[in-house]
């Protein structure tokens, strides 16, 4: 895929790693410790490599000078703006080496290789980069494309079997804001194994968030809301049942389209027509809600106070669905958010 803005990376797809499309001798190699276990052969003849523990706390703003530090005393090479760095690993590694990558020499190339498959759907793309201030995440970052972004069979496979399953709920949620020729693929492709589907629909995927990011780049409109679509509850799934982001996020569609189907913005026949898609991927497992305790109403409010999309009268921009392909924002009141959580059963006690 070609890029048709500067806010957009060249992606490409490939069975192995493409070592021969990096300069080994200069470029330096920020890899996640879990990949390398794996696939140890990828930092062959590579000069620099910083190899990394992923998670938030790589994303944490109190260690970043400490990591800096290590990478100039590593990475002996002369710096310059045309120097590259290489990130292979999931969101958190891309987070840290795109922010990197952003400030040192006032912005260094950059080059993505996702190892989860929600970076290779969704955060690899789209310039985000982001560090966590004071255990609050992603509250400092920039806007910092890659110039190209490798999908990489050999390194997505290295995941476990159940991770493919959870980044069904980010193509679930890509599918119901492009609309229905991708939601037909996936109708077509339930029947496959997760990663299988994944890995056939990866390219349409990109393309509509590129095409969503394309309109907003960097988030002045408010048309990159409408990517958040799952994401209100799901974060608060996440924090709250510390469950992966996939699951919550498949949680958070579930908790969006059921509130958009009782506001009535959403028919019942285009709410059975995704309810059917859940069942046949088997995501419903995750939303049927029988191995949950529901949520005390006052850790919910807290956790969506912290909410980064509130806007400045103390509302949240909830992505409500009107039909496939059509998503709606409307801002609303965290206590309406609330009563919705009592009315589904995720969240109990007054407000
Ligand atoms: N920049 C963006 O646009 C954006 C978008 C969404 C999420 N994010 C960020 O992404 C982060 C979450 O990223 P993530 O879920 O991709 O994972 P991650 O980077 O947090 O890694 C999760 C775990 O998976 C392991 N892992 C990674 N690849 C593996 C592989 N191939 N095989 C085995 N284990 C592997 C890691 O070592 C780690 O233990 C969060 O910090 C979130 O804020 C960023």
């Amino acid at each position: 895929m070609y890029p048709t803005s500067s806010f957009e990376s060249f992606v490409e797809r490939s069975d192995k790693f493409p070592l021969e499309k990096f300069a080994r001798a200069k470029d330096l190699l920020i890899i996640d410790k879990n990949v390398l276990v794996k696939l140890p052969g990828l930092t062959r003849d590579w000069r620099f490599v910083y190899a990394v523990e992923a998670g938030e706390e790589l994303k944490s703003f109190a260690g970043f000078a400490a990591r800096l530090e290590q990478i100039l005393e590593l990475w002996k090479t002369p710096i310059s703006r045309s120097s590259r760095i290489v990130a292979v690993g999931g969101g958190s590694v891309g987070d840290f080496a795109g922010f990197i990558a952003s400030v040192l020499k006032r912005g260094v190339r950059l080059e993505h290789v996702p190892s989860t498959w929600l970076a290779a759907i969704d955060s690899a793309h789209g310039g985000k980069t982001a560090l966590n201030v004071g255990g609050v995440k992603n509250q400092i970052g920039t806007f910092y494309p890659a110039q190209a972004v490798h999908l990489v069979r050999e390194i997505l496979d290295t995941q476990p079997e159940g991770r493919a399953l959870e980044g069904l709920g980010e193509l679930v949620k890509i599918a119901l804001l492009e609309g229905d020729k991708m939601f037909a693929a996936l109708i077509d492709g339930a029947g496959e194994k997760p990663a299988a589907l994944l890995w056939k629909l990866l390219e349409p995927a990109i393309a509509a968030k590129y095409a969503v990011v394309r309109q907003d780049p960097q988030e002045l409109s408010g048309a990159r809301k409408i990517l958040n679509l799952g994401h209100t509850m799901g974060h608060v799934f996440e924090a709250a049942y510390g469950r992966s982001h996939g699951e919550s996020v498949t949680q958070g569609l579930w908790f969006a389209l059921e509130w958009s189907r009782h506001k009535n913005i959403l028919s019942s026949r285009e709410w059975d027509k995704i309810r059917d898609v859940f069942v046949r991927l088997n995501l419903q497992r995750w939303t049927d809600q029988v191995d949950f305790i529901s949520l005390e109403a006052r850790s919910v409010l807290a956790l969506l106070a912290q909410d980064k999309k509130m806007t400045a009268d103390d509302k949240v921009d909830f992505v409500f669905l009107r039909t496939v392909g059509g998503p709606v924002v409307q801002p609303v009141m965290i206590e309406e958010i609330m009563l919705e959580g009592i009315r589904q059963g995720w969240v109990r006690g007054a407000i």
